[in-house]
């Protein structure tokens, strides 16, 4: 079915400037973007975002990482765009991550991995909302 996902740019991918190289793996993909924006994060709309890893040790690192600089956030659309996105990051932490993958070739580590994308269905509807309303959604029927 064609779904629609959250995807981040985070701090590190945006300071490498290779925004325009993620953007490309998604299109080559068959990934449209339906929705984007740079926004510099706030420590509050961070640890919102995040909230399900409240409890989480990395917590506060990854908070603190995420309003280093400016993310791009996106959303996209596609046949299966949940887990196509989730192939085309790679795994969570680089060094596990397949060759060919984002993470693989952008990411140093776990906690700088140069992309986040939504893990499922209920998710991405929320992590989307959390970043765009309804009319800055841009549905390609061709
Ligand atoms: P992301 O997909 O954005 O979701 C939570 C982030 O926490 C994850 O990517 C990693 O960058 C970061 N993180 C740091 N340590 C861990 C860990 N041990 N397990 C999962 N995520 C981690």
């Amino acid at each position: 079915a064609v779904e629609r996902t959250l995807s981040i740019i985070k701090p590190d991918a945006v300071a490498k400037n290779v925004i325009g190289e993620i953007y490309s793996r998604f299109e080559k993909e068959g990934l449209k973007i339906v929705a984007a924006k740079m926004l510099h994060l706030s420590r509050a709309q961070a640890e919102e975002f995040y909230a399900v890893h409240k409890a989480r040790p990395f917590f506060n690192d990854l908070v603190s990482f995420m309003i280093t600089g400016p993310v791009m956030a996106q959303v996209l659309e596609g046949e299966n765009a949940i887990a196509k996105n989730r192939e085309i990051m790679g795994a969570t932490n680089p060094k596990e991550a397949a060759p060919g993958t984002i993470r693989a070739d952008f990411a140093v580590s776990i906690d700088e991995n140069a992309v986040h994308g939504s893990d499922g269905p209920e998710t991405a509807a929320q992590e989307i909302a959390f970043f765009f309303k309804e009319n800055e959604l841009c549905p390609r029927t061709r």
